[in-house]
């Protein structure tokens, strides 16, 4: 089946004024992802397209963008799933785009630095190594698998409207850090998390969630990381 892709264009070393949309046909097949349509597009068409994608397999997180209207990742969606004769990509929300879909990500990696996403324990390691044991390890299980795919930030209203809040993707790896046994940094990652573009500017509207590709319950977790600051600080 043919179907168009219309794509948002954008390169300001060309002296692009703004963006605007370039429409494409492409003949796809069952099975075939946007990622692979964007490739198509690339790699027959229109050599000048720029964006993201490494892995291919939803590990890396680098083809997130914002797909009919929805943050996705480009190699695990479908497009026959999406049932549409046009789809409209775009560049992740929330960041600068430098060029067409690849937006510029500095901001996010800061953000993620600041909650200091290691693990911290002065303490002589044991002679193997530390143990966690399963029961241990299930409350973080879920924020472990994020891939840092900058989705959930990027759909958040309150990072749109204060580009300091931290954003779920950091709080969910505060919330990683600070429930994990082995951790004795929770009272320094709280007191990067316990002001007004921290934890607090989180006003739970669940966009977060619903854009994860992974299906994290990050919301549920920056509410959990909330109830702990309250208890210990206040
Ligand atoms: Fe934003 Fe998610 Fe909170 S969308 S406001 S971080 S619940």
């Amino acid at each position: 089946m043919n179907i168009t892709f219309k794509i948002f264009r954008f390169n300001p070393d060309e002296n692009d004024k703004k963006p605007h949309y370039h429409s494409y046909e492409v003949k796809t097949s069952p099975g075939m992802t946007i990622l692979d349509a964007l490739n198509e597009i690339k790699w027959h068409q229109d050599g000048t397209l720029t964006y993201r994608r490494s892995c291919r397999s939803g590990i890396c997180g680098s083809c997130a963008m914002k797909i009919h209207g929805i943050n996705r990742l480009a190699c695990e969606t479908q497009i026959e799933k999406l049932k549409r004769k046009t789809i409209v990509v775009d560049p992740l929300p929330g960041f600068k785009v430098i060029k067409d879909l690849t937006v510029e990500m500095d901001s996010f990696f800061e953000h993620l630095e600041r909650i200091k996403p290691y693990l911290i324990n002065d303490n002589p390691p044991p002679a193997r190594e530390r143990i966690q044991f399963p029961d241990q390890f299930k409350p973080i299980e879920d924020p472990v698998a994020c891939i840092l795919c900058m989705s959930c930030t990027s759909s958040c209203p309150s990072f749109w409207t204060d580009p300091d809040y931290i954003g779920p993707a950091a709080l969910y790896k505060a919330y990683r850090y600070i429930f994990d046994t082995r951790d004795e940094g929770a009272a320094e990652r709280i007191e990067v998390l316990d002001n007004r573009h921290g934890l607090w500017r989180c006003h739970t509207i669940f966009n977060c969630m619903d854009a994860c590709p992974k299906n994290l319950k990050i919301t549920h977790g920056i509410s959990k990381l909330k109830r702990k600051v309250l208890a210990e600080k206040y």
